[in-house]
């Protein structure tokens, strides 16, 4: 049975921690990325960092929109360039969107998971999705980057930007 989606909760949570690295890739490891991958396909997500299932370990997971999905063990951003603004939600943070800045695009150095060493370049969404995951490992939420109360919406839970 997939983990439950964590949703906001206070200062102290697992959201709100740092995520530690993960030593070893092993079978519980790889279980916790099939558990994600499980877990963002029925919340409709683009993206899943393991913090937002309640475990802090480094572990993020990603699947743009026709695309396969990819799992990143201690991701790192090694590069970052350009800055535009989008339209973000988080599934932690359920009703709400809002408008923030993110890089153009991003290159993002981690493990696969049989724990071979991965490079990913990316722009678009996925840049975007990887800047997020990576910041929930980190304790941080989108809503930490709003500048200004009225780039925070309510939404519509049909309508809106891409969860993750
Ligand atoms: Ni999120």
């Amino acid at each position: 049975m997939p983990a439950r989606v964590m949703h906001r909760l206070p200062d102290d949570s697992v959201l709100r921690r740092k995520a530690k690295r993960v030593p070893t890739i092993d079978k519980s490891i790889q279980r916790l990325i099939d558990d994600m991958l499980a877990t963002m396909r029925r919340e409709g997500g683009v993206g899943l960092a393991a913090p937002q299932v309640g475990v802090s370990l480094r572990v993020v997971v990603l699947q743009m929109p026709g695309e396969e999905p990819v799992a990143i063990i201690n991701p790192e951003i090694v590069k970052r360039a350009g800055e535009r603004e989008v339209t973000e939600a988080c599934l932690s943070v359920p009703g709400y969107g809002g408008e923030i800045k993110r890089s153009i695009s991003v290159t993002v150095k981690g493990q696969d998971r049989n724990g071979k060493t991965i490079r990913i370049k990316a722009d678009g969404l996925m840049a975007q999705a990887l800047e997020h995951e990576i910041d929930h490992l980190d304790g941080v939420l989108y809503i930490d980057h709003i500048e200004s109360q009225d780039k925070l919406h309510k939404i519509e839970t049909e309508t809106g930007a891409e969860g993750m």
